[in-house]
């Protein structure tokens, strides 16, 4: 096999000890075979201690088995039991340098494909109509577009779907204070920002005036009949809010279209029936005048059961019944297999119970998955939720237009580009900035948004990345010689290299598990890193290196290039040759 995680193809190894000494069946998987950080140990394989106890065997004993029976001699040197029954496992030179210098033309990079690929539907994006997008939004396009590409690249198909809310109560107010205001589809016409503040207005009306908010969810009910005059007005602000968004996608480079967009309207001819299907099923109750659906193992404060609310008593449906429908259109009409919502942790809740009675209703079985992408919320400096100075949320193309800004002065400062070309690479280095701060950071966790830390050239930044990848691409055009030929190990840094680059399987796979893109920004990091240390510690162009020592680090600085340019991709951001 050449390609793939090593830490797997150790354990196989393992497993294959397993079953011929001690008559054990476990995978490759089970065996446990990790990078190590001990000096002179590149893996660990922990296996025997956790099958000591099931063999009553002390975990030293079962250690030594193992490696009694490792068939590897092909892969590592002399495997040793340390501790209490670690294995401590040391990769044979030549078997890395024919490993890495496998990689040199692999479009792969040594990352497998499935062997089951699965259907996902990937709800994200999903900003609301009439309102700008704002920062809160940013999350949902960027991790979700690393997740599409990173299960593209794996080789499962994946059918991405834009939830824009366009549909329930926001709108009623919005239609009627249109309607009030004396106004018709012109307004809708006026632009984004007009309606920005005009939907202030119509929220600061329903929050103070009862009978406007009655009109309001009248309206909503009207909408959802399918009132031509209505429609009108709705159709006009859905196209204006799409363009705005749209420009707000290409900026970003997040790759929804609008062939993408199932909006919450999408799912309303299929309301009803979802009603009906739910209580043919027997799964509603009738609660305050709503038909409910009480999934069990949700409830209040006060111990009572908590009802996802399908129809409200008015006769409108509501946020959760359009996301029942949207789970059964995806599973059942689409066949797909898992279902994935990158939508922010508030509401972790909401999805927990609609995958629930999802689930009682049959329109999620065994074969699906549902797992809703959580993440926090972006932090200001002072801690607080970020706001402009004016104390609004953050506009989304505000701040990527300042992005871009603070990156110019960035790349102005150290790059003899001309300065067409130096724009294009700024906006490169700002949007990749504020898309690699969201993603390396845990998803789940609230993240501070800070300008110096975002761009600074050092650390765990994607303009560390790109100047890495950059110093790459200057070295193989200064060497004026194709990269082959082979990789020999002379140096320990040139080892250390090998071995990170030969973990790209490991780390993609990781991050796909755990739908975390942190875990392939921190892999990229450590791989910038580690090509920093054999740069300074192996010559590669000097007159004095010998020739073939030459074409083995012009092959490891090409793969390493490869490697930075395809994990930023994944992630969705750019790597330019030059900075
Ligand atoms: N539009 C919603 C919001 O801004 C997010 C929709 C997420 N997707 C879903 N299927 N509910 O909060």
């Amino acid at each position: 096999m050449a390609h793939g995680d090593v830490g797997l193809e150790l354990g196989a190894r393992v497993a294959g000890a397993l079953r011929r000494g001690l008559d054990v069946e476990i995978t490759a998987v089970d065996a446990v075979v990790r990078p190590s950080t001990r000096d002179g140990v590149d893996y660990q394989c922990n296996a025997a201690m956790s099958l000591a106890k099931r063999l009553g065997k002390p975990p030293r004993e079962v250690a030594q088995a193992i490696v009694a029976h490792l068939d590897s001699a092909d892969l590592v040197d002399e495997p040793e039991v340390a501790g209490p029954g670690f294995i401590n496992l040391r990769l044979r030179d030549g078997w890395l340098a024919d490993r890495a210098a496998a990689l040199l033309g692999d479009e792969r990079l040594g990352v497998p494909t499935a062997d089951e690929p699965r259907r996902y539907a990937l709800d994200y994006g999903s900003p609301n109509v009439a309102k700008e997008m704002h920062i809160g939004h940013l999350r949902s396009s960027i991790i979700g577009d690393a997740i599409l590409r990173l299960l593209r690249f794996a080789g499962h198909q994946v059918t991405p779907h834009n939830h824009l809310g366009d549909w329930g109560t926001p709108f009623g107010m919005l239609i009627e204070h249109l309607l009030d205001e004396g106004a018709g589809v012109e307004v809708a016409e006026r632009g984004i920002s007009d309606l920005n503040r005009f939907y202030q207005q119509a929220r600061t009306k329903f929050d103070a005036d009862p009978a406007f908010a009655d009109r309001a969810r009248a309206r909503v009910v009207a909408l959802q009949g399918g009132d031509e005059e209505t429609l009108v007005l709705w159709r006009a602000l859905v196209a204006e809010s799409t363009r705005h968004f749209q420009k707000v996608y290409d900026l970003l480079g997040v790759r929804l279209t609008d062939a993408d967009i199932y909006g919450e309207s999408f799912y309303n001819p299929y309301l009803d029936a979802v009603t009906a299907d739910l209580e043919a099923k027997g799964l509603t109750e009738i609660s305050d005048g709503a038909v409910c659906v009480f999934p069990p193992g949700f409830s209040n404060r006060e111990g009572n059961p908590l009802p996802l609310i399908v129809r409200k008593s008015d006769g409108g449906y509501g946020y959760a019944a359009t996301d029942l429908a949207t789970a059964r259109y995806w599973a059942e009409e689409r066949d797909m297999t898992d279902l994935l919502y990158v939508v922010g942790n508030p509401q972790a809740q909401h999805f927990a119970m609609v995958f629930a009675a999802s689930r009682q209703a049959g329109y999620l079985t065994e074969g699906h998955t549902s797992v809703h992408i959580g993440f926090g919320t972006i932090l200001g400096e002072d801690g607080k939720t970020i706001r402009t100075r004016a104390g609004g949320s953050v506009k989304l193309v505000e701040l990527l237009a300042e992005a871009v800004e603070q990156a110019e002065k960035t790349v102005a400062e150290r790059s003899s580009l001309d300065a067409a070309r130096q724009a294009e690479v700024a906006r490169a280095v700002g949007i990749g900035a504020v898309k690699y701060a969201d993603l390396s950071s845990d998803r789940e966790k609230d993240y501070v948004f800070t300008w110096a830390r975002m761009l600074a050239k050092e650390g765990n930044t994607s303009v560390y990345l790109q100047y890495a990848n950059a110093r790459c691409h200057s070295i193989l055009r200064k060497a004026e010689q194709e990269p082959g030929g082979g990789v020999r190990i002379t140096d320990p840094a040139e080892r250390a290299l090998v071995l990170k680059l030969l973990q790209l399987p490991a780390a993609v796979a990781a991050t796909i598990e755990a739908y975390a893109p942190h875990k392939l920004t921190g892999y990229l990091y450590e791989l910038a890193a580690t090509f920093t240390t054999f740069y300074d510690n192996c010559p590669i162009l000097r007159s004095d290196v010998d020739p073939d020592d030459r074409a083995s680090r012009l092959v490891l600085t090409k793969v390493t290039s490869d490697v930075l340019t395809l994990g930023l991709d994944l992630l969705g951001i750019a790597a330019p040759h030059e900075l």
